[in-house]
């Protein structure tokens, strides 16, 4: 399938078809692929977990307030954000690119980088992730304030705004792993319509986190699909300047 077949294909499923099987160790496959997705500083503050025990469909179909969608599939991933992580994948991350760069760099550069690359994920990441009760968000913000007035900053820094932060990278992986199994042939709704407190309880997710998406997975029934696909014209999204 091309990548405009692919996109045509996916849709937002409703019902899913009982007598259809889908193959756990496929739906493995895409969520790993799902992690190749972009992300903001390649810090990867997510997390997928697979459902795959029917015992899960009850609980997670009165999460999901009822919706086919959930009590129709046969698998369900939640994506989950992972701020509560960040040291650790910034700590992963240093490593690693200490090791990419002592590889890759030529010999010349290879210190001011390592120094860098320590100043990034040793630092800066820790300094922008960080959360306690908004306070550190407000001192970020005001630091970026007075920043602002010397050269270009990001302002996005506040603890609510680094929340879209972490949540924006994990819808990149939440589409590609939606886009992977369409390739697969499968098909999938992602949702928001859930209770994140039950969902939460329900899989024991630490404090700090936060679900993103919760996405059914299935093969679909053609009364699954609601109608035509609506978008609005084109010229009313894109502007060319
Ligand atoms: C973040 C997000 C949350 C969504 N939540 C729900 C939901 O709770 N229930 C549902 O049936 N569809 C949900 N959808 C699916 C949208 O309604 C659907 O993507 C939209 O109508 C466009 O249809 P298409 O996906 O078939 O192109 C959600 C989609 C996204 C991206």
């Amino acid at each position: 399938m091309s990548l405009l077949e692919l996109l045509q294909k996916r849709r937002s499923v409703r019902v899913f078809d009982p007598e259809k099987p889908i193959s756990q160790e496929e739906v493995r496959r895409c969520i790993e692929m799902a992690t190749l997705a972009p992300n903001s500083s390649n810090m990867q503050l997510w997390q997928m977990i697979h459902l795959v025990d029917p015992k899960w469909k009850e609980p997670l179909t009165r999460a999901c307030l009822g919706q086919s969608a959930a009590s129709t599939a046969q698998q369900w991933v939640v994506f989950v954000t992972r701020q509560d992580l960040y040291r650790s994948r910034a700590k992963y991350i240093l490593a690693f690119e200490k090791n990419n760069i002592a590889t890759y760099s030529p010999e010349s550069r290879k210190a001011k980088r390592i120094a860098d690359r320590e100043v990034y994920y040793g630092k800066i990441m820790p300094f922008l992730y960080g959360r306690f009760f908004r306070v550190f968000g407000l001192i970020r913000v005001l630091m970026v304030e007075v920043m602002g007035l010397f050269r270009p900053v990001v302002r996005e820094v506040s603890e609510s705004q680094m929340r879209a932060v972490v949540h924006k990278s994990c819808a990149l992986a939440a589409q590609t792993f939606m886009l992977a199994m369409a390739e697969k042939g499968y098909d999938t709704c992602p949702m928001e319509g859930f209770d994140s407190k039950l969902v939460k309880k329900m899989l024991d997710l630490p404090r700090g986190t936060n679900i993103n998406m919760i996405i059914s997975c299935g093969i679909r029934k053609e009364e699954g699909i609601w109608g035509e696909r609506c978008r609005v014209p084109f010229d009313q999204v894109y502007e060319i300047k």
